[in-house]
């Protein structure tokens, strides 16, 4: 009996995870805690109150055709226990779209004792009973952030080690549960390093999560990994091309990601939804025949940002604001494809007449 419901269960989970990332769509993380959407909101001129939020998000889950190219949303605890103005669950809408509704439950990155700049992410007390609630609630999938800070002297071996293990224990507990783990262990782009050293460090984070995520016997089959892309630090004065990036990302997930992993999701961490698009795609274009899994995308901000500054809380743009979406997440849909173009992003009907841009 024991073993059969131990069966079912790892079915579902690889289901889930392969749903995620089938038909070359991808993930929209709309799952910021409220001080970042707030922060968001504050710097595009939003008010930043609950309501605000609401509306915001059930913009984002309203956008006509939206799961055409989007597998599944991941949302805050705020957001999934919130509703459409005429009172429908947005757990309800997005399943009637189509898309599979995912929770984010750490609950954010604190200081890590003992070791000055870093983080450890939190919130395994309470978990079992959380995703309980939370599978109860239509939620198939979760998602846990750690951040790996680089410096002078950063990230320490024992920083690495301590997420690496909680984002370990972490996906077991979801598996426990039915829900598909996102494990996503981000080496942020903060810092003057060149790519070589975040491909270093990548690659040292990933396999000790890897480490760890067999040691708590996690079943890769039924995950996904959210990672970073392979890139210079944004204060460094090389900035490489979008085929360098690429191929270091690619060298880099083929050394440390077992082949079992049904899929890799990059996060953007920060990119312009069009660096984003381009550099999935390149990996893809340069790749994809020869890759074990699926490389897609779970972006926020490359996804949301374009449409947040047409919006600007205005309703008056919500229709514009949605057609931005749209087009964020049919361009990386394409990039998953490797059919991405940059031309894509500048359609005949928005350029400016030849004269014009002759002058
Ligand atoms: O945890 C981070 C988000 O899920 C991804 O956000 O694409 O803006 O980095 P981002």
């Amino acid at each position: 009996m024991e073993v059969d419901r131990h069966k079912m269960n790892t079915q579902k989970l690889i289901a889930t995870a392969g749903a995620l990332v089938a038909n070359d769509k991808g993930l929209l993380a709309m799952d910021e805690s409220t001080s970042t959407c707030n922060k968001r909101f504050a710097a595009a001129g939003i008010p930043q109150t609950v309501e605000a939020r609401r509306a915001w998000r059930e913009l984002i889950i309203t956008t006509p055709g939206l799961s055409q190219s989007i597998s599944g949303a991941i949302l805050y605890d705020e957001t999934i226990r919130q509703k459409k103005k005429d009172g429908t669950p947005f757990v309800k809408v997005l399943a009637d779209a189509g898309i599979i509704a995912g929770i984010k439950v750490d609950i954010g990155a604190k200081a890590l004792a003992a070791h000055p700049g870093e983080k450890i992410t939190e919130g395994l007390d309470d978990l079992r009973e959380r995703l309980a609630e939370y599978s109860q609630t239509g939620a198939l999938f979760a998602k846990w952030r750690a951040v790996i800070t680089v410096g002078d002297g950063l990230p320490s071996r024992g920083c690495i080690d301590a997420n690496a293990q909680v984002l370990a224990r972490y996906a077991a507990l979801c598996q426990e549960a039915g829900l598909v783990p996102v494990v996503e262990p981000e080496v942020l782009m903060e810092g003057s390093h060149p790519l070589a050293r975040c491909a270093e460090l990548t690659e040292e984070v990933l396999r000790s999560v890897f480490t760890q995520l067999y040691a708590q016997r996690v079943t890769l089959e039924g995950m996904i990994l959210k990672p970073n892309m392979v890139l210079p630090g944004l204060g460094c004065p090389t900035q490489d091309s979008v085929n360098v990036v690429a191929d270091a990302t690619v060298t880099c997930l083929r050394r440390a990601v077992p082949a079992a992993v049904p899929g890799i999701a990059f996060l953007s961490g920060g990119q312009t939804g069009e660096l984003a698009s381009a550099r999935l795609n390149a990996m893809n274009a340069r790749f994809r025949s020869g890759l074990p899994w699926a490389v897609a995308f779970s972006f926020a901000r490359a996804i949301q940002q374009p449409a947040m500054e047409i919006w600007r809380g205005n309703q008056a743009d919500a229709a514009a604001a949605q057609q931005a979406i749209r087009h964020r997440a049919m361009c990386n849909q394409a990039a998953r494809r490797g059919e991405y173009t940059a031309a894509m992003e500048n359609p005949p009907a928005n350029r400016e007449p030849q004269a014009k841009s002759a002058a």
